[in-house]
């Protein structure tokens, strides 16, 4: 069939002038729809940025103190309650309008009977052959509160680091922490005056934290390690153990720890409706272990948030915080319950 039709009919298989034109309008008005869906979504996108980062500077300056509870029988005689304060990750950080004297006060405001310093408590570089460490913070934090409470040390990956990589800063560092009166508990124990409750800082090397980003294997820690390096804790004693990476509650267990205190992963920098943390600071995503309470066999452990941030300098969901912990004697608890 002859397809070419004399002007002003219509043939089925050619497009009309007019219908080109319309298509093309169609076409620049669906563009101009995508383009405006676009931008739109991109306009959603930066604002949605912008109002999370500007939440992570406002959750940078500020300070909750979170309280918890562990219940035993192993308090001596006399004593219903001890209270601990427990800090830890403040990588020599502080925010432009907060001074140590605002730590010191929140501390003032729960009355510890000590306070504990998790580790991390400085910064120490991954990079350099021969770190410089960053102390001039936490000197300062850990000075005004060394002057009003007993304050127990147990190390981070970071004062490990500077252990390895530089000791004479070290020495410096812990001479400095020494003569504040600070109990610096490196593979050691001490008591805390008049509570019958026992400290160990339990030092892990570099080996325990991962040393390839991301992933998440758990370095397995040879049988008794913790026995091999604190001794043998009185299992009759309330004994708490520093860890500063939160994976080794089981371990900690079995070496007779009723109570772990770990931070290292700053609360998982966004902290997800579940209590996950979205990314560690060692970029490992989703981990349960960030923050809050964990119990294994009769042993319960408490992970900080931290005070700082480094690394990843972003706190979403992940206020910086104080941990209160309150070790009671369990018929005091019952009575008052
Ligand atoms: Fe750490």
């Amino acid at each position: 069939m002859d397809r070419t039709i004399a002007s002003g009919a219509v043939d089925s298989g050619s497009i009309p002038l007019g219908d080109v034109a319309e298509r093309r309008a169609c076409m620049c008005m669906r563009a101009v729809f995508l383009w405006d869906d676009m931008g739109l979504f991109i306009a959603i996108i930066m604002f949605l940025a912008a109002f999370l980062l500007l939440r992570s500077e406002w959750e940078k300056v500020q300070l909750k103190t979170d309280h918890y509870e562990v219940r035993t029988d192993k308090l001596p005689e006399g004593v219903s309650k001890v209270r601990l304060v427990f800090v830890s990750d403040l990588h020599d950080y502080m925010p432009a309008r907060h001074t140590p004297e605002m730590i010191t006060k929140a501390i003032d405001l729960v009355k510890p009977d000590a306070v504990i310093l998790g580790g991390d408590m400085i910064t120490v570089s991954k990079s350099e052959r021969v770190p410089r460490p960053e102390t001039k913070t936490a000197l300062s934090v850990i000075s005004s509160i060394a002057g009003k409470y007993p304050v127990f040390y147990g190390e981070g990956n970071h004062e490990t680091r500077l252990m390895e990589k530089n000791p004479e800063g070290y020495a410096s560092y812990v001479s400095e922490i020494f003569s504040m009166g600070v109990r610096y508990l490196r593979d050691t124990g001490a008591e805390i005056p008049g509570t019958g409750v026992q400290v160990y800082g339990v030092n892990l090397s570099d080996d325990f934290y991962g040393r390839f980003p991301g992933i998440e294997k758990k370095y397995e820690m040879p049988e008794r390690y913790i026995e091999g390096a604190i001794g043998e804790a009185d299992r009759k004693n309330f004994n708490v153990f520093l860890i500063h990476i939160p994976l080794y509650l089981e371990e900690a267990e079995k070496a007779g720890a009723d109570l772990v205190l770990s931070g290292h992963y700053h609360g998982g920098t966004v902290r997800l409706p579940d209590g996950r943390g979205l990314m560690t600071p060692q970029y490992q995503f989703f981990k349960k272990e960030c923050s809050g309470e964990f119990t294994y066999g009769k042993a319960k452990m408490i992970v900080g948030r931290g005070l700082g941030t480094h690394s990843i300098k972003i706190r979403i969901n992940d206020l910086p915080q104080i941990a209160v912990v309150d070790i009671t004697d369990e018929g005091t608890s019952k009575v008052q319950n």
